[in-house]
């Protein structure tokens, strides 16, 4: 054999292997979607676009509203934490299913159920019964913060839908704006999630609103002694009680990062070593517990530090408890279980 031959022989043996290493992979990975494991090829085949069709859905809805890019990472949140990431937080209420929507985090509050009944529709109309809700709800997160000029990373695919919700789930183990450092802590402890990504996470409040009603506490009457919460900057929290009476106005919008609630960048961590985080929750990262100051302070020094933690950490959350192989279904409409 010539030198060229030996060489073109060589590639063709290597593009063999490579070809058959893809397919091993791809069928290791569908027998570990069976086991519980989501990997980011799972439509390759069934529904190649989908991942175009989530983002121009998405895409379209932010510029209409920048605000819908916070209100849809926030539902993917919700969803994640009761049950896992399975759709529950999308059903209407509706034979034996009690909507997590009027749960106290969500109700006059959680937004953006309409975008996702639209990029739903669209997925349903090029791939019929192939993508679930919940992982239509874990690309729009990701979109999302790409399009609000946050990190994009790859998302592990493969969720089904659930056939049911908790109110109760959603009542409990989403963290309340109030709620002690320790307490949050624990409730990402509970999810598999830890410290770095509670100070991470919480990082998305970055982009979007808080009623009134969930931190006028901090206002009026942090500790039930009539006094405000006193690691709040001052002339941050005269400015917060105009929009925020002591009474009435409780729907009332103030921005989660008061420089820049249509941009995903570290402002976050920046405002919270200022004492200008709007909820009791942001804050406490910063006054309660060295390691989570620590945290803090690095992402407000550093963005690419935040943006890879972010990255990570909401697929650590978009991992969790998955229904996967047999169990669930794929949901025609988000906000009902099929054949009901
Ligand atoms: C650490 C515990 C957390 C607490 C206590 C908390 C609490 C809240 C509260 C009270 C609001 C305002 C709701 C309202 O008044 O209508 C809010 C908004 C928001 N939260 Fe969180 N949150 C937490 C973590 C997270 C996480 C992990 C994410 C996503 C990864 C997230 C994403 C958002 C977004 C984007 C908004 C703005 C939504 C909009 O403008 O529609 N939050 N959060
Ligand atoms: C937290 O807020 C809720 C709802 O406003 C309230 O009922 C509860 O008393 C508050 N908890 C604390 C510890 O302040
Ligand atoms: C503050 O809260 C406490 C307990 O929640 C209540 O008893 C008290 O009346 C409140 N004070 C003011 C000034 O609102
Ligand atoms: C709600 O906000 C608007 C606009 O900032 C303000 O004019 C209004 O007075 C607020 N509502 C209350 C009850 O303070």
């Amino acid at each position: 054999m010539t030198m060229a031959r030996i060489g073109s022989f060589l590639v063709l043996l290597y593009l063999t292997y490579a070809l058959t290493l893809c397919i091993c992979d791809d069928e290791t990975n569908y027998g570990g979607s069976e086991r519980g494991n989501l990997f980011p090829g799972f439509y390759r085949s069934s529904c190649p676009r989908a991942e175009e069709i989530v983002r121009s859905v998405v895409a379209k809805a932010v510029s209409r509203e920048t605000r819908m890019a916070a209100s849809l990472m926030r539902l993917h949140f919700h969803d994640c934490f009761v049950q896992g990431c399975d759709g529950s937080l999308l059903l209407d209420t509706s034979g034996n299913i009690v909507t997590e929507k009027n749960s106290n985090p969500n109700s006059r509050s959680a937004r953006g159920y309409e975008v996702v009944d639209e990029i739903k529709a669209a997925l349903e109309s090029e791939c019929p019964n192939t993508v679930s809700c919940a992982d239509a709800l874990t690309l729009a997160a990701r979109d999302s913060s790409v399009l609000t000029g946050g990190p994009s990373w790859t998302v592990p695919l493969g969720r089904r839908d659930s056939t049911s919700a908790s109110l109760s789930g959603s009542n409990n183990n989403i963290p309340a704006p109030n709620n002690t450092f320790n307490t949050i802590v624990s409730r990402f402890n509970n999810q598999g999630l830890d410290l770095t990504d509670v100070v991470a996470l919480s990082g998305s409040h970055t982009i979007g609103f808080s009623r009134c009603t969930s931190f006028r506490q901090r206002l009026y009457n942090q500790s039930g002694n009539g006094s405000p919460d006193t690691t709040l900057e001052q002339s941050y929290a005269a400015n917060l009680r105009q929009r925020c009476p002591k009474s009435g106005g409780d729907q009332n919008l103030s921005e989660l990062d008061i420089n820049s609630a249509g941009r995903f960048d570290n402002s976050y961590f920046k405002n919270l070593i200022e004492n200008m985080g709007l909820l009791n929750s942001d804050e406490v990262l910063f006054s309660s517990n060295e390691q989570s100051r620590e945290l803090v302070k690095k992402y407000a020094e550093d963005q690419e530090e935040f943006f890879e933690q972010f990255a990570e950490s909401m697929v650590k959350m978009g991992n969790i408890s998955p229904l996967t192989g047999s169990s669930g279904e794929i949901r025609k409409n988000c906000r009902k279980i099929n054949n009901s």
